[in-house]
C-alpha cells in the first residue's frame, strides 16, 4: 500500500540533523579491507541478512557480493572496535553519472551493525556521514531500499528528513541533500584524519597487546621450566 502519492524526491533539502554529542570514529574501507567486511557480514543471522540484502543472502551470495564492491565508485566505511572488529559498515553506490542529466546524482545507502553493537548510535552516524561524504561529492539524493517492517532503518532516515515511501512490504526512502559548503568539506577532512588517527592507535594497541601475550607465554614456560628443573 502506498502511503505517499508518487516516488518524487522531497522539494526541501534535509534539515541540520541535531548535533551529536558522542564522536565515533568512521573509517573509509579499501580493499584491503574485504576480509574483514566478509566476516562482518556472514556474521549476520538470517533475518539480518534479508533486512540488509532483501533476500537471505547465503555465504557464497556474502562473498561474490564483497568481491563485486567497487572501491572506486563507491564508498564503503566502518567502525571498528579496539579490538579491530568491523562492528559497523555502510556502503554507498553512487549512480554511474549519466551525462544527459546532470546534478541529477544519486547514491543508495546500505548498512549492518553487528546485534552487540546495537542500539548505540551507530546506525544513525553511518547515515549521517554518507550525508556528508554524498553531498561534497556533488550527490544531490540519497536513496535507501528497505522492509517495511525495518522501523529502526526508516526512523534513522526519517529522522535525517527523508521522504518514505512505502509500497506493500517494501518501503523506499529519499533524502535530498543541501549543497556542499566549505565548513562540509572541513567536517569530512576533520573526521577522516582523526579516524584514520584512531584506527593507527587501535592497531599500534592491537600489536602491544600480541607482544604481551608472546611475552606472558615465554614467561610461563620460563617459570615451567624452572620448577621441572629444580625437581
Ligand atoms: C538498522 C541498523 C543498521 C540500525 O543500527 P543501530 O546502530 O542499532 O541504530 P541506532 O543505534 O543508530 O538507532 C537508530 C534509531 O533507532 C532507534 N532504535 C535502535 N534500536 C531500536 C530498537 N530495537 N527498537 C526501537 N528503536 C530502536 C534508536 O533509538 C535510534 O533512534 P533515535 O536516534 O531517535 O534515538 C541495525 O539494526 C542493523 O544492522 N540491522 C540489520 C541490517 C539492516 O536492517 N540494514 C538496513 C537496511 S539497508
Amino acid at each position: 500500500m502506498n502511503t505517499s502519492d508518487s516516488r518524487q524526491t522531497p522539494s526541501s533539502p534535509a534539515p541540520a540533523l541535531t548535533p551529536n554529542w558522542t564522536w565515533v570514529p568512521i573509517r573509509s574501507l579499501c580493499p584491503r579491507h574485504r576480509e574483514r567486511i566478509t566476516a562482518h557480514l556472514l556474521a549476520l543471522g538470517v533475518s539480518d541478512r534479508f533486512l540488509r540484502f532483501g533476500y537471505p543472502a547465503s555465504d557464497a551470495q556474502i562473498s561474490k557480493y564483497v568481491d563485486m564492491l567497487d572501491f572506486e565508485q563507491d564508498e564503503v566505511f566502518g567502525i571498528f572496535s579496539r579490538r579491530l572488529e568491523l562492528i559497523a559498515m555502510a556502503h554507498l553506490a553512487h549512480a554511474a553519472p549519466n551525462p544527459t542529466t546532470p546534478g541529477a546524482a544519486s547514491s543508495e545507502f546500505g548498512v549492518s551493525v553487528l546485534p552487540h553493537a546495537r542500539a548505540r548510535g551507530f546506525g544513525r552516524r553511518l547515515f549521517e556521514h554518507a550525508m556528508l561524504h554524498a553531498r561534497n561529492r556533488g550527490v544531490e539524493t540519497l536513496f535507501i531500499h528497505a522492509l517495511s517492517a525495518n522501523t529502526v532503518m526508516l526512523k534513522i532516515a526519517r529522522n535525517a528528513g527523508a521522504t518514505v515511501v512505502r509500497e506493500g512490504s517494501e518501503s523506499d526512502a529519499w533524502l535530498k541533500l543541501p549543497p556542499d559548503t566549505l565548513a562540509s568539506h572541513v567536517g569530512e577532512l576533520v573526521e577522516q584524519r582523526v579516524a584514520e588517527l584512531d584506527y593507527r592507535l587501535k592497531v599500534h594497541a592491537h600489536q602491544v597487546n600480541g607482544i604481551l601475550d608472546v611475552l606472558g607465554e615465554v614467561k610461563a614456560s620460563l617459570n615451567k621450566a624452572a620448577h621441572v628443573a629444580e625437581e
